[in-house]
């Protein structure tokens, strides 16, 4: 069975249980401002799990590609990945426990042959300290089965509670979660590391035991005291489709599966090396092909190697795969090819990556070359830099630390990420100043940010009442749009002068008469309202965790200004009698109320690109006495 057939065997299975097969989501989620990139399956299937209707249906499966930042540096075993696909399916208020687990089952030892004497399982324990019930329901599903009471393990919330956020008391309010029960694959062959834990067990990190199911029963949403019920019970089920590959074989090397074939054997033709051949040239082989796996289909989903966002992962992933083909004698540029076998590698499910395999290729071409160049006397800089803060018995004078002024050289000069310098020194049992860096990284901004902000000032031509009216009115207009077209609207543009507001912003069609009468109405029943402008401070995260809207994350310095229009302690609501309006990221000034505005009136609504548009409007000043009151900060 090739990785292919087991990914179509999967999707068949649950299309003959009733599942409408979707497409995988990109890898850059579109309309979910908290996250970078797409990390699990359910990922884009959120507003579905929180009582949405799906257009598909109740039931529906797929395979996601999925990207998980976080474990970058694990890469280099035998079994962690940055990128991998997951196998998914969805219960959407359909089916539950007593349907998803003998499904499963059958699928893993029927469908792939898995031998059941391989296969251990684990349910959630209960957690008292959030009133959330043991799941026994789970372990007597297994134990018909004909699972032993030794093979089903209880673990807590940390190993069997699923949330994006993690455990109960990590999840944001709102965030839905609930108990899961997760499949254990044993690699008999593989001997317990003590190193890991006096005795091996199914979470144990050593690698005899790898998870490859896991279902979650998405029955709980989080709430200010607690956890409430959803309006329905979900089946969130993901299971990794390399790992699943890795237990069909009995190879506990997830690099030894088919998929990667035709990369290993590029890299063994352009480094004359072998997989296989030692650790060093094994943990080379895995990152290159891990980073340049993820990177290539990063590309293609539109994450240019870049210093912003998620460009900025593309360009860690490419340089680390880089610095390894460097360990390896690599002397060429080599990541173009690589890339070509992933393509290869890919071209059945994943067509677009072929679609646009001249693209990447430009785009590892340019990244590559440039890195190439600084890359070797970066790394000569570096042996001084470890030669000169080595500690040096008997007087540790300089302490083995790389200060933060030497990393932000290797960054500014070499083009070293300051991970691959902390990897570096980590290698050499040196540590670095990785505050001081992004104090210095962020004064170095500011500095550049500087020369910015004269020109812009937030998009506002001067600061008198009228335009400071038109920037308020314009964050109505924000959110109206986003009401009335949707959540993918964001703003791309702002200018404001004291005769008009301008506002750009992402929509795919043009606006019709009975959408633009909408938006004015709600625009104008805002102002009526008169709710009170306020800001508050607070740092991106939680302002994104908030739900605040802000789209130009390049600009913004970790701690930021959010204006909310209406009650600054309530989430902005769809809701048009809601207490709270809008809340979003931006710099000020406002208006201290709306009401002082007057009536905003869309002159005009053109198209400015591909799927981009421009509104508009006047603001007809309301009767007010100048000078207006600033909106206030609000602790
Ligand atoms: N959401 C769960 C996971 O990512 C199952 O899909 O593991």
């Amino acid at each position: 069975m090739t990785t292919a057939e087991l990914r179509q065997k999967y999707l068949d299975f649950f299309a003959a249980r009733g599942h409408i097969i979707v497409p995988s989501s990109s890898l850059l989620p579109e309309n979910d401002p908290t996250t970078l990139f797409t990390g699990s399956g359910m990922q884009p299937m959120i507003p579905y799990l929180l009582g949405e209707t799906h257009p598909k249906g109740k039931r529906l499966a797929d395979s996601q590609k999925c990207f998980r930042t976080q474990d970058i540096e694990e890469v280099g075993d035998n079994r962690h990945t940055t990128f991998f696909e997951m196998l998914g399916n969805w219960s959407l208020g359909d089916y539950f426990k007593r349907e998803q687990l003998p499904w499963l089952f059958e699928f893993l030892t029927k469908e792939l042959g898995i031998p059941r004497e391989r296969l251990w399982v684990t349910c959630f324990e209960g957690d008292p300290a959030h009133n959330l019930p043991k799941d026994t329901e789970s372990a007597k599903i297994w134990e018909n089965l004909g699972f032993s009471k030794e093979r089903i393990l209880f673990y807590g919330s940390k190993n069997n509670w699923w949330s994006r956020a993690g455990e109960p008391e990590k999840m944001p309010s709102g965030e839905p979660g609930g108990p899961d029960s997760e499949v254990f694959y044993e690699f008999t062959q593989v001997q317990h590391d003590p190193k890991f834990g006096d005795k091996c067990h199914p979470n144990c990190d050593c690698g005899r035991f790898l998870e490859i199911a896991n279902s979650v029963f998405m029955e709980y949403r989080k709430v200010a005291d607690g956890f409430a019920p959803l309006p329905r019970k979900n089946v969130d089920f993901g299971g990794g489709l390399e790992r699943m590959m890795a237990a069909v074989l009995d190879n506990p090397d997830i690099f030894r599966i088919d998929i990667f074939d035709p990369l290993r054997a590029t890299l063994e033709r352009v480094s004359r090396k072998k997989y296989g051949q030692s650790e060093e040239v094994n943990k080379a082989f895995r990152v290159i092909m891990d980073h340049l796996r993820a990177a290539t289909f990063l590309i293609a989903d539109g994450a240019h190697p870049s210093n912003k966002e998620q460009g900025y992962f593309t360009r860690r992933l490419m340089r680390r795969a880089i610095r390894y083909a460097h360990v390896l004698g690599i002397k060429d540029q080599f990541c173009e090819e690589v890339a070509r076998s992933v393509v290869e590698a890919y071209r059945g499910a994943y067509p677009n990556l072929a679609e646009s395999q001249g693209l990447i290729v430009e785009a590892m071409k340019k990244e590559e070359d440039k890195f190439r160049k600084t890359l070797i006397r970066g790394l000569k800089v570096f042996e001084g830099m470890v030669e000169h803060n080595s500690p040096r018995p008997p007087l540790n004078l300089r302490g083995g630390v790389i200060s933060a002024k030497d990393a932000f050289d290797l960054y500014q000069s070499y083009g070293f990420p300051l991970e691959m310098t902390q990897e570096l020194a980590r290698e050499k049992g040196l540590a670095v100043d990785g505050e001081g860096f992004l104090e210095a990284q962020k004064q170095h901004q500011a500095i550049s940010r500087q020369g910015v902000a004269r020109k812009f000032h937030g998009g506002l031509a001067d600061q008198s009442d009228k335009t400071i009216m038109g920037h308020t009115a314009t964050h109505l207009l924000h959110a109206a749009l986003r009401r009335v077209l949707g959540d993918h609207v964001k703003q791309s543009g702002s200018n404001i002068t004291p005769e008009r507001l301008r506002f750009d912003f992402t929509h795919p069609t043009a606006i019709t008469k009975t959408e633009l009468a909408e938006i004015e109405k709600l625009i104008n029943a805002a102002i009526a309202r008169d709710y009170p402008v306020s800001w508050q401070e607070m740092t991106v995260d939680e302002a994104y965790k908030k739900n605040v809207i802000g789209f130009f994350p390049e600009r913004y310095d970790e701690v930021v200004k959010v204006y909310s229009i209406g009650d600054p302690d309530q989430a902005a609501s769809a809701d048009p009698q809601a207490p709270t309006f809008s809340q979003e990221i931006c710099g000020g000034p406002h208006v201290a109320r709306t009401g002082i505005i007057g009536q905003v009136r869309v002159a005009k609504e053109e198209a400015l690109g591909v799927g981009l548009r421009r509104i508009k409007a006047v603001v007809e000043p309301g009767s007010f006495n100048s000078p207006v009151d600033i909106a206030p900060r609000r602790e």
